[in-house]
């Protein structure tokens, strides 16, 4: 694996406002990278570039092609390349099969997977400027819930789903031109979007911890930067047994659920 360095690079982050994207500009600013953070909330943006001297926002939300478009207008003009994306913004719903809502699968793939590829479509340009030597690269945040059918997660999974192979896809077809494509893959992360959990989330991290494992994961070159380990040891054999054996499972686990919200999933 080929180490990578942080320091020196201009990376266009979106997903800053809050939880593990807000964490990982700091650490990344910190680790003497330039940064232009994005997400759609401005107010909660300025605070967390607040004291970066080497960090600026740029609002901007994801699921409209358009502002992405302009926000890679503003940075062509102000720094003519980025070497380095990071598309960590992100929704989760859950889902009730009871009252099945389309407009909410349609709501979260806008998001996390229709966002994902608006956003590369505005970023490709500007990584085909970054000089070879800086390694330009593409890195998005999935999750692993891609790795059993969860219950509920039909939204939220199949977006992620579509993202990991999206990105694989990718990283076949961007490989002539010298950008790298990582996926990371967290399991529970203690942010605003799990505070809405109502069960258990085992090996659950602090967002601080969950961006230094990203920032080390990309120093040590890694291709698929995935933690915690139990959870990606425990997730990786059961991905591994026959589909109908991981829907007995997950089924089991969605009965518990059902049972006693906080003695679940692990
Ligand atoms: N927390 C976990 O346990 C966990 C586990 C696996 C994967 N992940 C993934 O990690 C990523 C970060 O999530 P988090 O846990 O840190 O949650 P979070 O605190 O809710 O952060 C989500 C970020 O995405 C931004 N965002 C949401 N919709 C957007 C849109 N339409 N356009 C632009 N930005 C948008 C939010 O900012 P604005 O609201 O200001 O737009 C916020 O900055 C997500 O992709 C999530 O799926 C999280």
């Amino acid at each position: 694996m080929k180490k990578r360095t942080w320091a020196g690079r201009r990376v266009w982050l979106l997903g800053a406002s809050s939880g593990i994207g807000a964490a990982l500009a700091g650490q990344l600013s910190q680790a003497g990278a330039e940064v232009i953070i994005s997400a759609r909330r401005a107010d909660a943006l300025a605070m967390v570039a607040h004291g970066h001297e080497r960090m600026i926002a740029l609002p901007c939300d994801i699921t409209d092609a358009d502002a992405c478009q302009q926000v890679a207008t503003d940075i062509a003009r102000e720094y003519g390349d980025i070497d380095t994306v990071i598309i960590n913004a992100g929704q989760c719903e859950y889902m009730d099969v009871a009252v099945f809502d389309a407009a909410l699968v349609q709501r979260i793939h806008a998001v996390n997977f229709q966002g994902a590829v608006n956003v590369v479509a505005a970023a490709l340009p500007l990584l085909r400027k970054a000089p070879a030597h800086k390694g330009p690269c593409i890195m998005a945040v999935s999750s692993l819930a891609t790795r059993l059918p969860f219950t509920r997660a039909e939204a939220y999974g199949a977006s992620k789903a579509a993202l990991d192979y999206f990105l694989a896809s990718l990283s076949v077809d961007l490989h002539a031109e010298g950008i790298e494509v990582i996926t990371v893959s967290p399991g529970f992360v203690e942010t605003p979007m799990t505070a809405q959990n109502d069960f258990a989330m085992p090996w659950q991290l602090p967002a601080g911890e969950a961006a230094q494992r990203i920032v080390q994961g990309f120093c040590r070159g890694k291709r698929w930067i995935a933690f915690p380990w139990p959870l990606v040891m425990v997730l990786g054999i059961l991905s591994r047994l026959p589909l109908s054996w991981q829907v007995a499972i997950a089924r089991r686990m969605a009965r518990a659920q059902a049972t006693n919200p906080h003695e679940v999933t692990s």
